[in-house]
C-alpha cells in the first residue's frame, strides 16, 4: 500500500487503494508541476515526514503538516507575495520548511535582515523538537531562511511586538489559539491584509463537542480524520469551538474554513 504523501504508485497499487486514498493521491499528483523551480514541494519532506514517523512514533508524527497541506500553505505564501512568515508550532519543522521554501520562490533572500530576524520565525516550547527542526531545515538547505525560538510561545510573542509577518500560522497548543489570534493582531504583528492560517479547528473533538459524533467508518470524510495523539478532547474542542466562533463573529477578519484534515481556517487581517 502506498502511503498518502507518496507521489508515485504503482498500477497494482493504484487498483488495491480504497477511493478516499485513491482521491488524495490523485489531487497530490494533479497539483504537481515538475517544471517549478524550485518546486512546491521541498525534496527533503518525505524523508522528514519519514524520520519524524520513526523517532517520534506514528502518534507524534501525526502533528507534522502533510505534503498536501504544505503545498496548499506554499501556493497561498506565493499567492499574496508574503515576505515574511511567523509560525507558532515548529514540532520536527515540516511546515517551516514548506514556508522557507516558499519565500524563496518569492524571491526573498535568507540570512537575518537588521533586526537579527530570518524571513520564517518559528516558535516552539520544546527544545528537542526545535533542534530536531533546525537538522531538517539544514538538511533541507534552508537554514538561512528560517530560526526557531524555543519557549512558551505566549511569552515569545511578546518579544516580536514591531515586527511584522505576512503570513502567521496557528499550529501550537489548541487553547492558546484565541490568545495568539488577538495578540498578532492587537500588536501588529500580522499584516494588514496578512493570511492567518489556524490548524485543526475542525479536530474531530470539536465537532463532537457541537453535536457531529465522527463515526469513523469505510467512508470517513476528510472531516472525520481522527487525532490518534493523546489529548484532553473536553478542553481542546471547547476551546476551538469558542475560537471557531469568537473568529467567525470578528468585524476585523474575514474567515475561511476548508473541510480538508482536520479543518485549515484561512484569515484575512482586514484593511479597515
Ligand atoms: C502540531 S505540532 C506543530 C507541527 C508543525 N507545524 C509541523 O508541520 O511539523 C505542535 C507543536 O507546538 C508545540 N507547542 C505546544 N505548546 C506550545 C506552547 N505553549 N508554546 C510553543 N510551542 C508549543 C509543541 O512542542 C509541538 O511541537
Amino acid at each position: 500500500m502506498f502511503l498518502f504523501n507518496e507521489t508515485r504508485a504503482s498500477d497494482a497499487e493504484l487498483q488495491a487503494a480504497p477511493a478516499e486514498l485513491l482521491r488524495s493521491f490523485y489531487a497530490a499528483k494533479a497539483s504537481i508541476n515538475p517544471n517549478l523551480d524550485p518546486p512546491s514541494i521541498p525534496p527533503t519532506i518525505n524523508s522528514v515526514l519519514a524520520n519524524t514517523v520513526a523517532e517520534q512514533g506514528k502518534n507524534m508524527a501525526i502533528m507534522a503538516i502533510s505534503e498536501y497541506q504544505g503545498m496548499l500553505q506554499n501556493f497561498l505564501v506565493g499567492l499574496i507575495g508574503a515576505k515574511r512568515v511567523l509560525e507558532i508550532g515548529s514540532f520536527t519543522g515540516s511546515s517551516a520548511i514548506f514556508f522557507a521554501n516558499a519565500l524563496k520562490r518569492n524571491g526573498v533572500a535568507g540570512g537575518p535582515d537588521a533586526n537579527g530576524f530570518k524571513p520564517v520565525i518559528g516558535l516552539d516550547i520544546s527544545e528537542e523538537f526545535a533542534a530536531i527542526a533546525r537538522r531538517n531545515l539544514a538538511n533541507a538547505g534552508v537554514e538561512d531562511y528560517a530560526d526557531i525560538i524555543v519557549g512558551d510561545a505566549r511569552a515569545n510573542l511578546a518579544s516580536l511586538e514591531g515586527q511584522t509577518f505576512d503570513v502567521v500560522f496557528l499550529d501550537a497548543d489548541k487553547p492558546s489559539y484565541k490568545y495568539y489570534y488577538d495578540t498578532v493582531i492587537e500588536k501588529g504583528i500580522v499584516a494588514k491584509n496578512g493570511l492567518i492560517i489556524a490548524d485543526n479547528t475542525a479536530f474531530d473533538c470539536a465537532t463532537v463537542y457541537i453535536g457531529h459524533p465522527s463515526p469513523l467508518a469505510s467512508d470517513t470524510k476528510p472531516l472525520d480524520v481522527a487525532f490518534a495523539k493523546d489529548i484532553d478532547n473536553d478542553t481542546v474542542g471547547r476551546a476551538l469551538h469558542d475560537f471557531n466562533e469568537y473568529i467567525r463573529n470578528d468585524p476585523r477578519t474575514e474567515v475561511l474554513m476548508l473541510p480538508l484534515y482536520t479543518g485549515i481556517t484561512l484569515i484575512r487581517f482586514l484593511d479597515a
